[in-house]
């Protein structure tokens, strides 16, 4: 079997030292392979948020280790890390994060045009996953000349833009109304199926349907995957 793109083992996240802390992860292991899309369900203050950014190298886990491609964040030297950010992970974040001085076409290719790839090459790549997520016409407007679902497949397009390995989004329909949250899905799985591998948070269960696996986080545990009985329980919780 190939190098799972992500691998938690036994890890363990706790926010603050004294009696205050929080500990938002406990003991999770977690395995997402090339092709493969997990969705994260569970009641806000679960710790899915936790768990991207650690996935995504944001945030050191207090306890265990994370492998990216194989490679032990725990063991990787800071410019390793940095490398890794650069070229293998792509996220998209629910308030989309888009420059808005910077054009669509700009904005998608900044990735690559920060890893030092010459300009005309990342706006060719940038050019290309554009056309795939429809925007080929618009590549030369600002983030603000657009409606949210064009901005968010300009996030989706600046994550997977130079084939990225791992995608990870935390809650990318959550601002989208649900044709055009159906869309962004869409994109997500066909950028899974053409090989990388993606994690999802969502509360939306039609979307995290579009995965291969759902794991449900309560009070920081991952609960059995197998358990989706339990769906309705969370979902209700994280709804409040
Ligand atoms: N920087 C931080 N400092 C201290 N505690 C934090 C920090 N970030 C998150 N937490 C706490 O860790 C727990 C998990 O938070 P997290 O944001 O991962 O939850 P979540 O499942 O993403 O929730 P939501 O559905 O509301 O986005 C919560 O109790 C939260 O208050
Ligand atoms: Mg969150």
């Amino acid at each position: 079997m190939s190098t799972p793109a992500l691998e938690f083992c036994a890890v363990g996240m706790r926010y603050g030292t004294d009696a205050t802390a929080v500990h938002a992860l406990r003991d999770v292991s977690l395995t997402v392979t090339a092709g493969e899309l997990v969705a994260v369900m569970g009641p806000s203050g679960s710790g899915k948020s936790t768990l991207l950014a650690i996935a995504g190298t944001l945030l050191s886990p207090t306890e265990g280790d994370v492998l990216i491609s194989g490679t032990s964040l725990r063991e990787a030297s800071r410019k390793e890390l940095a490398g890794l950010r650069r070229r293998s992970l792509g996220f998209v974040f629910q308030d989309f994060n888009l420059l808005p001085a910077l054009t669509v076409i700009e904005n998608t290719a900044l990735p690559l045009e920060l890893d030092g790839l010459p300009r005309a090459y990342s706006r060719a790549q940038a050019r290309e996953v554009l056309a795939s997520v429809g925007l080929s016409d618009r590549l030369d407007a600002y983030p603000d000349e657009l409606s949210g679902g064009q901005q968010q497949r300009i996030a989706i397009a600046r994550a997977v833009v130079g084939e990225r390995s791992l995608v990870l989004a935390d809650e990318p329909t959550g601002a989208l109304d649900s044709a055009t949250g159906e869309e962004v899905m869409r994109l997500l799985r066909g950028r899974v199926d053409a090989g990388a591998a993606g994690v999802l948070v969502t509360h939306e269960a039609t979307h995290a349907a579009w995965a291969d696996r759902i794991v449900f986080l309560r009070d920081g545990r991952l609960v059995d995957e197998t358990a989706r009985d339990d769906a309705g329980i969370l979902l209700t919780g994280s709804r409040g």
